[in-house]
């Protein structure tokens, strides 16, 4: 189990930061921690409704993501697809992934939506632990395909 101090920052930009804690397991807790902070930079002008997500890489690293609106509605980004549209960019395959946690100023748990369901589905795979909770401390763990039985697929064609 990871001990806080074994988490690493390593800046790679103003903008891009790597965590990496390594040689041991990351606890759901410190990762929901991850996504607290991550909701600290989230841009909700609109709906004030701010949420941060983080997202553990199998080789440990993690990604932070939060919400991103726009004063066009229709491109604001949920912060679960920025932090994983962020681990793809650096470089992260489908199936790289051991967890998501997500967290938002909710009654319950959060729950993402479903263009979040698809994509963490296809990116992180139907076993993908996800960790949903809210300022509160309460927290749900499910999975990728528990939040969306039936998913739609394509079969990638290979990249060249
Ligand atoms: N939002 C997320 O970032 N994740 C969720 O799981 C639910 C919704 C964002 C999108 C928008 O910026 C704001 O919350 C209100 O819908």
């Amino acid at each position: 189990m990871a001990n806080p101090s074994s988490i690493r920052r390593q800046a790679l930009s103003d903008h891009i930061s790597v965590f990496t804690c390594k040689g041991s397991q990351m606890h759901d807790e410190q990762l929901i921690q991850e996504a607290k902070t991550a909701r600290q930079s989230a841009y909700a002008p609109y709906s004030n409704f701010l949420v941060g997500a983080a997202l553990l890489s199998r080789d440990g690293r993690i990604f932070h993501g939060c919400n991103v609106e726009n004063a066009s509605y229709g491109l604001c980004n949920c912060a679960e697809r920025t932090a994983l549209f962020s681990a793809i960019a650096a470089g992260c395959k489908p199936g790289d992934f051991s967890a998501i946690a997500v967290i938002g100023d909710t009654d319950g748990p959060i729950a993402p939506c479903g263009a979040c369901r698809q994509v963490i589905i296809e990116l992180g795979g139907p076993e993908l632990r996800v960790l949903l909770s809210n300022l509160k401390g309460d927290t749900h763990a499910t999975t990728a395909a528990a939040q969306l039985p039936d998913a739609f697929y394509l079969q990638p064609s290979t990249q060249k």
